[in-house]
């Protein structure tokens, strides 16, 4: 591989912006420094009037996820992670579901032949955590020296890999002794089930039923009820895909109280609302997720809540199925719609925009969208940071490269984009991935993965 010096471009740092030159040599960032004399075969990219930001890291994804017994998400790891590098995420984190009933071993076996061989991007998985017994805890130690030391469980979906009260706590225990991390799915299962199945008696082919029977409280119930576990075991606890207002502000005091509590939210819930599921037909089933769309308001609350540091990360719960055929499922059952949506490959460029209209700096949307997710899940600073000694993942922004989101020019396998038409006023013109330029020009130039396993081993920087 030949070294590569990056001339002349906006370095975004952890908590600040400078113009530097910056060396790749061996994989990793050698060197980044005010001028960089240029060495005999290196190849030099001029980066004037851009930014240089770290790779993105994604920690929620869904990849090759069976979600019944003939239905599998649309991307796989092969398409998934491809479609990623070209947006511009050179790590991604998925998560592993194992039986509900078997070892968890079994399912972070199967995850790995999954993606083994077919990533683009670097790797690594969360292991769901489906129930609670004797073994667990031994368990859990198993998935820690695999190299898996962050967990997920549910507080919905309990027909399938969903827990009980009493499970989450005592898996916050253990997670809590092996010094993990949990992420938590929060929505109160039990009470979106009856409201669907009211909900359905009255309309069973109305898609705002959906959302109906997920109002923001079934949320914001659960949150609370999460935080206060959380506090109550001393365990670290990441909430995913936070979408409401009134979660956002439990997150916040339970944060001022100190409960070691991490929130997530994606660009869905800052750029699209409720009114997706008023659209004419079926249309509004390509909007259908978990937690639903939302509120303009509570899309502005997320927003703000970015600005001031209550929002840790910025992810995406990818999650593809075709509208055609999959999604289609649930024409005439708004409960039988797959729950969610395909954002891997658009994230980087939604939250540059979202820069851009927001005023927020880059430094921060690069906090948030890399070195955060990296430090929080025990890959920094191997990982989301432009710092010497790093893994060379880099993108290179142009400004000034107005384009519009379309199903047509899009990687992911999946036959639609919920982000369909929205106006991109920068481009990612490069991508480094360790070292490798897998992104030309804005053109994916890389054609066989490569992408690395993460073997995750402390995770000291949360
Ligand atoms: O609707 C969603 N979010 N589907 C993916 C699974 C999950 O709940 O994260
Ligand atoms: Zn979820
Ligand atoms: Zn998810």
């Amino acid at each position: 591989m030949k070294n590569v010096l990056i001339k002349n471009g906006m370095v975004i740092l952890e908590d600040t912006q400078q113009k530097k030159d910056i060396r790749i040599a061996d994989s990793i960032i050698k060197t980044i420094d005010d001028e960089i004399m240029p060495e005999e075969g290196e190849e030099i990219l001029d980066a004037g009037g851009c930014f240089i930001m770290p790779g993105g890291v994604d920690v929620h994804t869904h990849f090759d996820m069976p979600a019944d017994v003939d239905l599998k998400t649309s991307d796989d790891f092969y398409t998934g992670t491809r479609a990623a590098l070209a947006g511009g995420t050179t790590t991604i984190i998925d998560f592993a579901e194992p039986d509900p009933k078997g070892p968890l071993m079994e399912g972070l076996d199967i995850w790995h032949e999954k993606a083994d061989g077919r990533s683009f991007c670097d790797y690594s998985f969360h292991m769901t955590v489906p129930r609670f017994d004797e073994e667990m805890p031994d368990q859990l130690t198993e998935m820690i020296k695999s190299g898996i030391p962050t967990f997920k469980a549910y507080t919905a979906y309990q027909d399938s890999l969903g827990v009980t009260d009493a499970e989450l706590y005592r898996i916050m225990q253990s997670v809590k002794a092996a010094d993990g991390v949990l992420c938590i799915h929060c929505e109160n299962g039990d009470i979106l089930k009856c409201r669907q199945a009211d909900l359905r008696k009255e309309d069973a082919a109305c898609i705002k039923n959906h959302a109906l029977s997920r109002p923001n409280l079934v949320e914001k119930e659960a949150v609370s009820k999460v935080v206060d576990m959380a506090e109550l075991t001393g365990a670290c606890v990441y909430i995913v895909h936070i979408s409401t207002k009134e979660a956002m502000e439990v997150v916040e005091r339970a944060k001022k109280r100190g409960v070691k509590v991490k929130a997530e939210t994606c660009p869905h819930y800052m750029y699209l609302d409720d009114s997706k599921y008023e659209l004419p037909g079926f249309e509004g089933a390509k909007y259908v997720m978990s937690p639903p769309l939302r509120s303009k308001e509570d899309m502005k609350a997320l927003v703000s809540k970015l600005k001031d540091g209550v929002v840790d990360t910025v992810a995406t719960d990818h999650c593809s199925f075709n509208y055609r055929g999959q999604k289609e499922r649930g024409r005439n059952d708004f409960t039988a719609i797959p729950n969610g949506i395909p954002a891997v490959e658009q994230r980087m460029e939604l939250m540059l925009e979202l820069a851009e209209r927001e005023e927020i700096p880059l430094y921060k949307i690069a906090q948030l969208t890399a070195l955060n997710p990296a430090k929080i899940f025990g890959m920094y600073p191997k990982k989301g940071v432009l710092r010497a000694g790093s893994d060379a993942d880099i993108i290179v922004v142009q400004p000034d490269r107005t384009h519009v989101i379309s199903k047509e020019t899009q990687y992911q396998d999946v036959d639609y984009t919920p982000f369909e038409g929205i106006v991109i006023h920068s481009r990612i013109q490069h991508v480094f991935l360790r070292g490798e330029q897998a992104v030309r020009e804005g053109k994916l130039i890389k054609e066989t993965p490569s992408g690395e396993f993460l073997y995750r081993e402390y995770l000291t920087n949360r």
